[in-house]
């Protein structure tokens, strides 16, 4: 499939983010290389995705002078898909302390490809302001699909969808869906191949990030 861009597509446009990915695509990457390389994709990831947050200014008092400053004015939802999501928690947190972390677990059926929940807590009401959904891999898009419909359900209005790869058919089902979601990704691969993974790709993201591919 040709890649096609999206206006609520943000590919990262990095020299340090070749590099890391150059380190996830390579086969002979330990797990601890791996977790390193998504951990300064997200960094960059997350400086973008968070450039508009919405600020309010306060007053503050400086050791010369009083003065106003600007303040986060949103409440903030991390949401991991698990598992790979999770490898991507930790820049988000470290820069947004005050979020809240909700998971959603989905694994893709290996015959349908299609995600299977297993697990979806978001509360009924009272919905965060700003979303960030965390998966490595966006590939036929089901799973990101089925996290956006729940967020949308909760009555999130402002969702970015942070990954690292994306396959074309990934991006065009969640952009075509979910116009009004921006998708921050590093980089667009080629294709999927039958069994719905990304080529050139990385394999299983959270077989490698977690160090448990089968024996
Ligand atoms: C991977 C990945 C995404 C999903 C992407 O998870 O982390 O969640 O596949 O594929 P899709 O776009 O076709 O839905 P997987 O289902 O392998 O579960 P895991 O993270 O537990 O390995
Ligand atoms: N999930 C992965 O972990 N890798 C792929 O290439 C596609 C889906």
């Amino acid at each position: 499939m040709t890649a096609v861009m999206y206006p609520s597509l943000y590919l990262q446009r990095h020299s340090l983010a070749e590099n890391a990915i150059r380190v996830l695509r390579n086969q002979d990457s330990s797990p601890e290389q791996f977790r390193g390389a998504i951990l300064r994709l997200t960094t960059l990831l997350t400086l973008d995705a968070t450039r508009d947050l919405p600020l309010k200014q306060v007053e503050i008092q400086t050791p010369l002078t009083s003065t106003l400053a600007g303040m986060l004015d949103c409440r903030v939802g991390i949401v991991p898909i698990l598992r790979a999501g999770l490898s991507m928690v930790d820049p988000l947190l470290s820069m947004l302390p005050e979020a809240e972390v909700w998971h959603l677990g989905y694994y893709r059926d290996e015959e349908t490809l299609k995600p299977v929940t297993y697990y979806d807590k978001l509360p009924p009401n009272a919905p965060v302001d700003v979303a960030y959904v965390l998966d490595p891999m966006l590939a036929t898009g089901g799973s990101a699909c089925a996290a956006l419909e729940n967020l949308k359900k909760w009555g999130v209005k402002e969702i970015h969808f942070l990954g690292i790869l994306a396959a074309p058919e990934g991006v065009k089902k969640v952009a075509e869906a979910f116009p009004d979601v921006a998708l921050h990704i590093c980089a667009l691969d080629e294709k999927l191949n039958e069994q719905g993974y990304i080529v050139p790709g990385l394999g299983d993201a959270g077989d490698r990030a977690f160090n448990a591919a089968a024996v």
